[in-house]
């Protein structure tokens, strides 16, 4: 997979050289590019903002930079998926990285201070799909914190990345058995740590057993943190709803 991410701090994206993804770039398995937007700046102090019409605080990101970036990493008539992070975006998820895993290019775009100018969006959705996309309810203060969590939620579904491939199709979230039902508890050695023992099930070596616990832990976890996600659960039986009582 391809990925380029524009940013006017490319700095940020130190921690892709680190652990499971710079692992995965140095065999070859991704291949991360960063940009410095303000290189498609043309004036002495290199001007990647400007003043919003209408008024208001703030700055915005002016399009021509942008518009030269876009067309220099991604020519006509080639097409990345582009992704632009902003909290009015729609959310990301599970079931968006898993689809933009099967991609073979992302590119990123990483607004900063009020976002960038709404024409840029408009234009670029012209010849390429565009997704504006959030990480979740809360304010950052531009898209490159958002993009190393995009990229890493996909680059670790990629054929090769994680050397366990059921770790995935364990995780909260993902599609499958685990549905919106977040993981349980887990525990390795030693079995008794400051007096606390490991749930006794979990040594007990009957693998029916384990799988009905950890179903039933998750349930419970699911309905403690996210009770939006039991409502949403089918296919409950009526041990399952004896355990959510
Ligand atoms: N930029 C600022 N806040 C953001 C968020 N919550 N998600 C994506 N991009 C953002």
């Amino acid at each position: 997979m391809r990925i380029d991410i524009v940013s006017i701090f490319p700095e940020y994206f130190a921690p892709l050289d680190v652990s499971l993804l710079g692992k995965a770039r140095r065999r070859g398995l991704v291949d991360v590019t960063v940009h410095d937007l303000r290189e498609w700046t043309h004036d002495r102090h290199r001007t990647v903002d400007d003043t919003p019409y209408g008024g208001g605080p703030g700055m915005v990101m002016k399009p021509e930079p942008w518009g030269e970036a876009l067309d220099t990493i991604a020519p006509p008539p080639v097409t990345p998926r582009l992704v632009v992070p902003t909290p009015s975006g729609r959310p990301f998820t599970q079931a968006l990285a898993v689809e933009y895993a099967a991609e073979p290019w992302l590119l990123f775009a990483c607004g900063r201070y009020e976002g960038i100018d709404s024409r840029v969006v408009a234009a670029a959705r012209e010849r390429m799909p565009v997704d504006e996309v959030g990480i979740g309810d809360y304010v950052l203060a531009g898209g490159e914190v958002a993009v190393l969590v995009m990229v890493e939620a996909v680059s670790r579904l990629l054929p090769g990345v994680l050397g366990n491939l059921d770790s995935v199709t364990d995780d909260s979230f993902a599609p499958g058995a685990m549905e919106t039902l977040l993981e349980g508890p887990i525990y390795t050695k030693p079995p008794v740590w400051r007096d606390r023992p490991v749930p006794e099930v979990l040594l007990s070596g009957n693998h029916g057993a384990i799988a009905r616990w950890r179903r039933d832990q998750a349930l419970r976890r699911t309905a403690a943190h996210r009770p939006d996600l039991v409502a949403r659960l089918t296919g409950l039986d009526d041990h399952d709803r004896r355990v959510l009582r």
